[in-house]
């Protein structure tokens, strides 16, 4: 008893302070993390509504003008953002009022949107396509009416959604965007070393991972995305500049506690999604992660520590799941009949991509 007691002492010491580059952090001590797998491929009335989702994702015609997409704002090839834009701007070239986060990974947060007005994907995917800044539908009513006239999505909708009488409604075209979005997961090298492979970190990351857990980053970064737990509020430590452009939590509860409050955002992929914070102001991964040491935490970070901050969020960048985003041919859109159980996610890829060779 004593001994167990002693090795968990010293080897919680380990854990925080031990300065070590090259000792790793065994994988069962990490436990405020948990590692996130490749979901499994969706087979039968699943596949059809990922199917569905996918082209609705990519579909211009759901905006006013026809001219964007959910792909616009959230380039799948490109981690989910629209990479080097500090605010979206929509189909009117308006700037909105945010930074446009990444869809990868977006389902495994507690809520969406930066002050989480959105509890699900599916709630969430509504939004854009009424928001006047960003796609510019005067109506649920409209969206459903492009899609109605198009009689090749009507015979989708009824496959993935059978038994309704009308399957072209709103609900259906957001479950079936939020199907899609769920199997936008990226696992990554901090997967494996989570799951026991200590060598899928360098030393350097290990380094980060160690800096990063002293500093208390992961007492609001934790989880399976490393944030999107919780709101917390920007300026926890120490308050922030700017404190009347966006308020936050504030101005969806209209309780002044909230001010300043946001969605943790998810550390997944982060270094690939700038620029940075819910403003885009931030520039570089390194100034974020100094704002978070002097606003959030307080501890003093060497240049040293946050390099190594840095590589370690780098052990976060996941695989894009290129098949799986494969935009659907706009001239042979993805209709199957018959759909075998078990068909695999790069069959059901080759399949939408390459109809005419399909021979069914
Ligand atoms: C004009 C650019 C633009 C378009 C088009 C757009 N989005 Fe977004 N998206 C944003 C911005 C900006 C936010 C953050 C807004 C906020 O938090 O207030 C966001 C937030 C999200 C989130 C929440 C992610 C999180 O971490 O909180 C998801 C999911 C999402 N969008 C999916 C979609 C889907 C699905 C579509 C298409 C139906 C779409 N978006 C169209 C810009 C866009
Ligand atoms: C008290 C909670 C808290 C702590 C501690 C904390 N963060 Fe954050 N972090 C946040 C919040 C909230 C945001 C969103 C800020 C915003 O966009 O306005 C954020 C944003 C970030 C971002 C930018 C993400 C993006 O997509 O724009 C990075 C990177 C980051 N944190 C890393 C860290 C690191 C590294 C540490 C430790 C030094 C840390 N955080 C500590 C709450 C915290």
């Amino acid at each position: 008893m004593v001994a167990a007691a002693v090795t968990l002492l010293s080897g919680c010491q380990r854990v925080s302070f031990d300065p070590r580059p090259t000792a790793d952090i065994a994988p069962e001590r990490l436990f405020m993390f948990t590692a996130v797998q490749a979901p499994a491929p969706a087979t039968g009335l699943s596949a059809m509504r990922v199917d569905l989702g996918r082209r609705l994702f990519y579909d211009t015609h759901l905006s006013v003008n026809n001219s964007v997409s959910c792909d616009t704002c959230h380039k799948l090839t490109a981690y989910g953002v629209d990479p080097g834009k500090s605010v979206s701007t929509g189909h009117d070239k308006k700037p909105g009022g945010r930074n446009s986060p990444t869809v990868y990974n977006a389902g495994l947060q507690f809520v969406q949107f930066w002050d989480g007005r959105a509890a699900t994907l599916a709630e969430q995917a509504a939004g854009p396509m009424m928001n006047p800044v960003e796609m510019g539908m005067p109506s649920p009513e409209a969206v459903v009416a492009y899609l109605h006239s198009t009689p090749d999505y009507k015979k989708q909708f009824q496959q993935a959604y059978p038994g309704a009488r009308d399957p072209v409604v709103m609900d259906n075209v957001t479950d079936a965007i939020a199907d899609f979005e769920s199997g936008l997961i990226t696992p990554a090298r901090w997967d494996q070393y989570l799951q026991g492979d200590t060598n899928a970190l360098s030393n350097e990351e290990k380094r980060g991972l160690r800096v990063f857990l002293r500093s208390g980053c992961a007492s609001c970064h934790a989880g399976k995305g490393l944030g999107g737990n919780s709101y917390q509020k920007l300026g926890a430590y120490r308050d922030w500049p700017d404190r009347t452009t966006d308020l936050g939590r504030m101005a969806v509860t209209h309780n002044p506690a909230d001010l300043l409050y946001f969605k943790v955002p998810l550390l997944r992929n982060v270094t690939e999604t700038g620029p940075w914070f819910h403003d885009g102001r931030v520039k570089t991964i390194d100034e974020a992660v100094r704002l978070m040491e002097r606003y959030q935490t307080g501890r003093r970070l060497s240049e040293n520590d946050v390099r190594s901050i840095v590589a370690f969020l780098g052990s976060l960048k996941g695989e894009i799941p290129q098949q799986y985003i494969q935009p659907p041919s706009a001239k042979a859109p993805p209709i199957r009949t018959a759909l075998t159980p078990g068909t695999s996610r790069q069959q059901l890829a080759l399949v939408d991509l390459n109809p005419s060779k399909e021979g069914q």
